[in-house]
């Protein structure tokens, strides 16, 4: 590197005792985004030098785990494994530091190796962001974060989408430390969905009960569904329209006389026997949503007294 380019966060990383100067993009983010907490089980994709991982065990100290093409110097109290993201032996390996218990968060930092020509790098950047993203799916404990470093360009917004369908909250960041020149930006996914149904998918369900803003709530499996303007004792076929951790939002599409054998008219997101979560057949959502946090809070069950924000301030990412 020139000398001109060593920067204010090279030396300060010099200072500190950080093994490269990204170790302050991870620590801006999470300032901003509020990410990791005491105890997280933390698995790293594209870690070396190993800048993240230290961040990383500094915030958890739970387990750590760091993967790369790279041979990573050992960190005490944190697990490496030298290997490519993209190839199923190392997913293997990852899978089986994932436990059943699976993790609490993904990050991933990965580049590939830049050839100049701007269009293949930053299909190359999206190929190892779709592999994170993949593993993520397959790792995440319900609820968990995901993190991923992407090159923006025309199939960035694609990725951006794809994301969003499986978290309730998404966000694009761009952190002080990330060189003004460039084109790397980081999206932020919080709470990984694991419900059986997704925004747009159709479903028949009985109202078995009523909330005391008058919606309908109704039963598939053991999640609940709220249905807007549906009456006690009615079975109806819904469109889902806004899914959370622990219940969804619904519209009445049409009556039915009966419930169907399989009440999932779109097909239902099947965890994996393993533990893991993947497997989701997602439907391509009709609004690709906007790149900031959705304008939510998490709601309590207590959806009757559910005030929305006044802006994205009041947004909360706990
Ligand atoms: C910017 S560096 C990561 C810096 C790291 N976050 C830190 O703080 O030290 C990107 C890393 O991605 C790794 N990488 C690129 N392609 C990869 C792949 N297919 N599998 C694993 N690692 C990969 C590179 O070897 C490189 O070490």
């Amino acid at each position: 590197m020139a000398r001109n380019q060593k920067d204010f966060y090279y030396h300060q990383a010099q200072k500190e005792g950080y093994r490269s100067r990204a170790s302050y993009k991870l620590k801006q983010i999470n300032d901003r985004m509020n990410i990791i907490k005491r105890g997280d089980t933390i698995v790293d994709l594209g870690a070396a030098p190993g800048g993240w991982l230290q961040v990383a065990k500094e915030l958890s100290g739970g387990r750590i785990l760091g993967v790369d093409l790279q041979f990573i110097k050992e960190i005490d109290g944190v697990t490496t494994i030298k290997g490519d993201i993209t190839s199923d032996e190392t997913i293997e390996k990852i899978l089986e530091f994932a436990g059943k218990g699976g993790v609490d968060i993904v990050l991933c930092d990965a580049a590939p190796n830049l050839s100049g020509n701007w269009a293949l790098d930053h299909a190359r950047g999206i190929m190892l962001n779709d592999a994170a993203f993949e593993c993520a799916k397959k790792i995440l404990k319900p609820k968990g974060t995901f993190v991923v470093k992407v090159f923006q360009g025309d199939l960035f917004k694609d990725f951006f989408d794809r994301v969003s369908a499986e978290f309730v909250y998404v966000k694009s960041y761009s952190p002080q430390a990330s060189r003004s020149t460039s084109a790397e930006i980081y999206v932020i996914a919080k709470r990984f969905l694991t419900a059986p149904v997704r925004k747009n998918h159709l479903c028949a369900v009985e109202i078995t009960g009523m909330g005391e803003s008058g919606d309908g709530i109704a039963y598939l499996d053991d999640f609940v569904i709220f249905v807007k303007d549906a009456v006690l004792g009615e079975i109806v076929k819904v469109k889902i329209e806004d899914v959370k951790p622990n219940f969804a939002f619904a519209k009445v599409l049409e009556k039915l006389d009966k419930l169907p054998e399989n009440q999932y008219l779109t097909p239902k997101y099947v965890p994996k026997t393993d533990g893991s979560f993947a497997n989701f057949e997602s439907e391509s959502s009709e609004q690709p949503k906007k790149q900031k946090i959705l304008r939510v809070r998490d709601r309590s069950l207590d959806i009757d007294n559910y005030v929305p924000p006044a802006d994205e301030k009041d947004v909360e990412f706990d």
